[in-house]
Order: C-alpha cells, then structure tokens, then sequence
C-alpha cells in the first residue's frame, strides 16, 4: 500500500516538473526569435533607417539649396545626430545604446548603414557648402541610392531603392523586383511590405512600397516629359500614384 503510493507521489511529481519544464521552454522560445524572424525584422529596421536619413536629407532641403550661404553646418556629425533621433522616433531604438533584444544581425547591420549615409554627407560636403547656387542635386533620393550602394558594397546584405521606370539606371528592378512592384502598382496604397523567401528559403527579399505624396509632384508630376529642376524628364505622376519600393535582400546563412 505504502509503496503505491509513494509511487504514485513520485509519478505526480514527475508529470509536474515536466510540465515545468515544458511551459518553461515553450517561454523562453516565444521570447526568443527564430533566425527567419531575425532576418525579417532585420530588413524591417534597415529600411526604417534608409528613410531616417532620406528624411533628414528631407527636412534639411531649404538649408541645403539656400545659394546665399556658405557653410551650411550639415556636417556628417550633424546628420548622424539627426537620423539617429529619426530613426528612435520610428522604432523607439535608440543605436547609440542599442536593445539587448534588438537581432544580432540588425546590431551589426545597422550601424554600417548608418555609416554609409553619413559618409555620402561627409563626401558630398564640398557641393553642399557651396555659396551661390541653389539646387545641388543632394536631394533624398541621390543620398538615398548613394547610401544604399555605399552599404551594399559593404554587405553580404543589399538594399536599393527601385522603380518600374528609374530614372538612375542603377535602381533599375531585377526580375523579382519588376513582378513584385508590377503587382503592388496594381493593389490600393499600403504601407506593409512584401517579404518572401525565395531560392527555396535560402534569400529573403523584402519590398517596402513608397507613394507619391504632394512634395514629390515638383519633379515627378505633370506635365509629363517636361524636364524638373534637376534634369530629368517629370513621370506625370498623381498624388498616392506607387512611386517605387525600398528592396531589401537578406541570404538565410552568410557563408
Ligand atoms: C527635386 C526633384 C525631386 C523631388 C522633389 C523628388 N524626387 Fe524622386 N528622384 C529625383 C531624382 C533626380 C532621382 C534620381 C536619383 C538618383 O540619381 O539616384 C529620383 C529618384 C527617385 C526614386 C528612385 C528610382 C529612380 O527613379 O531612380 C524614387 C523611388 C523616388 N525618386 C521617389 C520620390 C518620392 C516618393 C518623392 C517625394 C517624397 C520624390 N521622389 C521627390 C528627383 C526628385
């Protein structure tokens, strides 16, 4: 009798601790990502920061074009400062003291891409600090390509910025891009990307769509074919139209 019961007390304890242990594992992975996820909120925080500095670039435009004065103080320093207050106002991430939580591949990532934006600034200081002409062609999207290519080079990672019909060829969209941004051309206006694994889950791609707002139609409105200010031919497009997409492209394992 005594010992069926002990018996019975040691399966009940058993069956406890397991459980224990079970309900402890299943919290500890919930909390933790899975390396997809990882890679996936990786993109996420790469385009948030592409947009960080092409927002800055945005709300510097009138210091930057002012022909009446020399130095304009938008130094790298001075960017880098700018875009890492942006990008805490979007992800509420601060990258001088990043998360313990924050993926290991977005820690490293991150502040290259920081990096490469600030060092267009710093290359292009000399054209900014012009006196006496107005438009410079530092405008969100040449500081834009120029940070995305200036990361990609640096990467086994690639972001771009890409449209049907680019006007720098170098943003032209590979295969992907083109059936992806044909598609969302076609949908309502969203701000969600697109992520999907392809090559049989060995690359992420992540489309991030960008649209037209009033501000763009300067250059990219109507009347269609007349040249802009900064010498490209206006698309004709209309506010809310897709503009384009920030593309970013993540392999599963870096070999
Ligand atoms: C001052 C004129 C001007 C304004 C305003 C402007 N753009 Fe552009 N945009 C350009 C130029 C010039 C390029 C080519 C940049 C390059 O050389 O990479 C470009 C390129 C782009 C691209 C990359 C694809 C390509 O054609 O090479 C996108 C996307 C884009 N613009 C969207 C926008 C959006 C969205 C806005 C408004 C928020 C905007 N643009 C405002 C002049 C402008």
């Amino acid at each position: 009798m005594t010992y069926n019961g002990m018996s019975l007390n040691r399966s009940v304890c058993l069956i406890l601790v397991l459980s224990l242990v079970h309900v402890l594992l299943w919290w500890n992975l919930s909390w933790s990502q899975t390396p997809r996820e990882e890679n996936e909120q990786t993109a996420r925080y790469l385009t948030m920061l592409l947009k960080a500095g092409r927002l800055v670039v945005d709300q510097n435009q009138a210091l930057i074009n002012d022909p009446g004065k020399g130095d304009k103080g938008f130094t790298p320093e001075s960017f880098e400062q700018q875009v890492v207050d942006e990008f805490f106002r979007l992800t509420s991430i601060d990258l001088r003291h990043p998360p313990a939580q924050l993926p290991g591949r977005a820690k490293e990532l991150l502040p290259i891409l920081l990096e490469s934006g600030t060092q267009v600034v710093a290359d292009a200081q000399f054209v900014i600090n012009q006196r006496g002409i107005g438009y410079k062609n530092f405008i969100p999207a040449t500081f834009g390509s120029q940070a995305a290519r200036k990361f990609s080079n640096r990467s086994q990672v690639k972001i771009k910025q890409t449209t049907l019909n680019p006007r720098n060829l170098k943003n032209t969209p590979d295969a992907y891009e083109e059936l992806v941004l044909k598609r969302l051309a076609l949908q309502p206006a969203s701000t969600n990307p697109v992520a999907e694994w392809v090559d049989g889950g060995k690359t992420l791609r992540v489309l991030t769509p960008i649209y037209y707002s009033q501000d763009c139609l300067d250059c990219h409105g109507s009347p269609q074919g007349v040249l802009d200010i900064s010498g490209y031919p206006r698309e004709g497009a209309k506010e809310g139209d897709l503009a384009g997409a920030i593309s970013v492209q993540i392999p599963a394992a870096i070999p």
